[in-house]
């Protein structure tokens, strides 16, 4: 009878065993792959092909928080990582080098008949004002900005990881912030310059005559000429370009889902390896590229002569307002000391 029980509390014992040891392994059990979710993460290409996405379970109510991995994340990491650096190289270098070139074979475009010793107002203190706050932005907006594009690659393992963490939030704070000062400029400098700007016949002759730059030629221009123009139009589209995209960035999933969001990263990107290249060349222009024009925007005030040389028409339709000799004319056009 003994032996009975005794071989009777085996038996159940040896059940027991089973049924734990079934109830410790239900996943594996219910599993219909063969990929096993709690393995190791060196499954993980493994469980993407098969599941299409990775998601985790989380307890914050924001359900979008729980996709850890999807693919289309994949072909953004891919262009983040490589093409927008590619494009962003090819689109800034390709702009130094074509100025350095031309710098070394046009030089500076030269005051053809030295300074007359009279200037003329070109741009008052709001103007100026707002010009360097725009400006003054763009430079910290795009420095923060290529931060994200390039800082990883070229400047960790320049200054170590503790230094590039410090800067790179500091300059994200930037990147946040200063938009906002930045978007109201692009709006003011709009409303500000958009009569000067309107394209008219003037600017074909100026085209057609290589705008002054190519040879000696100096082509007549109102107050902006067509090529300023053309920086202006292209400023304020990428500004608008860069607001829009950036705003949607800086406030995720207001109207935008992960998909939109990719899209507005990469036309983000895009644009402002575009923008900063064209920023180089209004900067090379504005300083080495041409004598006497950094004045208008320092000083507010450019020589006579030059304003003849460039800006013919808008020289005689200032002289026509205001009178060449009359006191009208002194806040346009006065002796310069
Ligand atoms: C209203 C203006 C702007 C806003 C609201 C804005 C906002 C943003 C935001 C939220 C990001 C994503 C940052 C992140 O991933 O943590 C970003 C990235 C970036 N921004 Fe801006 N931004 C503006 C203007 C500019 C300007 C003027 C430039 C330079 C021309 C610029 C260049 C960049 C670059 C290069 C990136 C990184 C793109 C990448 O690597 O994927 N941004 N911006």
């Amino acid at each position: 009878m003994a032996t009975l029980f005794g071989r009777v509390r085996y038996v159940i014992g040896a059940l027991a065993v089973i049924w734990l040891v079934a109830l410790a392994v239900p996943s594996a059990a219910q599993q219909p792959t063969s990929v096993n979710p709690t393995a190791s993460s060196v499954k993980e290409e493994q469980l993407l092909r098969q599941l299409r996405r990775v998601e985790g379970r989380i307890t914050i109510p924001d359900e979008r928080a729980s996709v850890l991995e999807q693919p289309e994340g994949r072909s953004w990491r891919q262009f983040h990582e490589v093409t927008l650096r590619w494009i962003g190289a090819i689109a800034i270098l390709l702009m130094l080098a074509a100025l350095v070139i031309f710098y070394l074979t046009r030089g500076m475009v030269r005051l053809e008949n030295g300074r007359s010793g009279r200037t003329i107002v070109r741009f008052n203190a709001f103007e100026r004002f707002i010009h360097w706050l725009t400006a003054t932005c763009f430079v910290i907006l795009a420095l923060s900005g290529l931060n994200i594009t390039f800082g990883k690659k070229l400047l960790l393992p320049l200054i170590g990881p503790d230094a590039f963490t410090i800067w790179s939030q500091w300059a994200k704070y930037f990147h946040n912030y200063l938009s906002f000062p930045f978007t109201i400029g692009v709006i003011v400098i709009f409303l500000m310059w958009i009569a000067g700007n309107m394209p008219n016949r003037v600017d074909v002759e100026w085209v057609k005559r290589g705008g002054g730059l190519i040879g000696n030629d100096h082509p007549p221009a109102y107050r902006f000429n067509a090529g300023q123009k053309a920086i202006y139009w292209l400023q304020m589209l990428g500004g608008t370009a860069m607001a829009i995209t950036g705003y949607l960035l800086m406030f995720p999933f207001y109207g935008t889902d992960i998909g939109a969001l990719q899209t507005a990263q990469m036309f983000h990107g895009i644009i402002a390896m575009l923008y900063v290249a064209l920023i180089i060349a209004h900067i090379y222009i504005g300083t080495i590229g041409m004598e006497g024009a950094f004045e208008s925007m320092g000083t507010g005030t450019v020589d006579l002569n030059w304003a003849k040389q460039h800006h013919s028409l808008w020289v005689e339709q200032e002289m026509a307002r205001t009178g060449p000799n009359q006191s009208q004319a002194q806040p346009m056009a006065t002796p310069a000391e």
